[in-house]
């Protein structure tokens, strides 16, 4: 199984985001993973449209945005304008969760959901067939830092089962307190993406950081 990679800017530094996109782009990383926040859904804010079209002038990665808000259908074309090339939403947020998914894939986008840390893999049954990739998050959202919740591996392996079951290809991806240990075991429950914010930006080396965690 393929093993990618999903840096997290939220830990990058923001008087220069574009050296810290040179480091992923020089990387293997394999996206750029974009938090957005909107001080509702999470206790804290982050940016939003105009950071990500001005950073897809110069991210050779795809971006991976993940939408930390309430009502993200009110802007799903501002994000496919802006360059998101997979947009996450919260499970959490949608009441019409099919129509949401439809209207991510008709702006051109890959489709994924994201589920907290509280909510079951269960909930996607009758969804997962449509789904591009599904984010677990292993941390209460909202802030980079914070210690992996190590029943995340559990619904790893029953996300793993699920997808099997539907024939479909979606991909696993996994955020939050994601380090080598936690992400070599997610790696082995099933995961294909590792989305890495502060182990990476705060290592000595960050493209090293980001080549070792790819080769987990
Ligand atoms: C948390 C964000 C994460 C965050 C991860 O709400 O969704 O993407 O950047 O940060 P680390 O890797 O530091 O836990
Ligand atoms: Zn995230």
């Amino acid at each position: 199984m393929k093993h990618l990679i999903a840096p997290s800017i939220l830990a990058a530094n923001f008087n220069n985001l574009e050296k810290d996109i040179e480091v992923i782009n020089h990387s293997e990383a394999d996206f750029v993973h974009c938090d957005v926040m909107d001080g509702v859904f999470v206790p804290n804010i982050s940016f939003g449209i105009p950071v990500i079209s001005q950073l897809k002038q110069v991210a050779r990665k795809p971006l991976d945005v993940h939408l930390m808000i309430i009502d993200p259908d009110k802007f799903i074309a501002d994000f496919a304008d802006a360059g998101a090339d997979y947009l996450t939403v919260h499970y959490e947020v949608c009441n019409h969760l099919n129509r949401t998914v439809n209207l991510i894939k008709e702006h051109g986008m890959k489709a994924s959901v994201c589920l907290n840390p509280h909510t079951p893999v269960a909930v996607l049954e009758d969804i997962i067939g449509e789904l591009d990739m599904v984010l677990l998050m292993s941390v209460n959202p909202g802030f980079g830092g914070q210690k992996f919740i190590s029943n995340t591996y559990k619904k790893v392996s029953q996300l793993r089962n699920l997808i099997e079951q539907s024939n479909s290809d979606c991909l696993i991806e996994v955020d939050g307190g994601v380090k080598y240990e936690t992400g070599k075991k997610l790696f082995d429950a099933g995961a294909n993406v590792l989305v890495a914010g502060s182990f990476v930006f705060s290592s000595e080396n960050p493209e090293a950081t980001i080549n070792n965690l790819k080769a987990l």
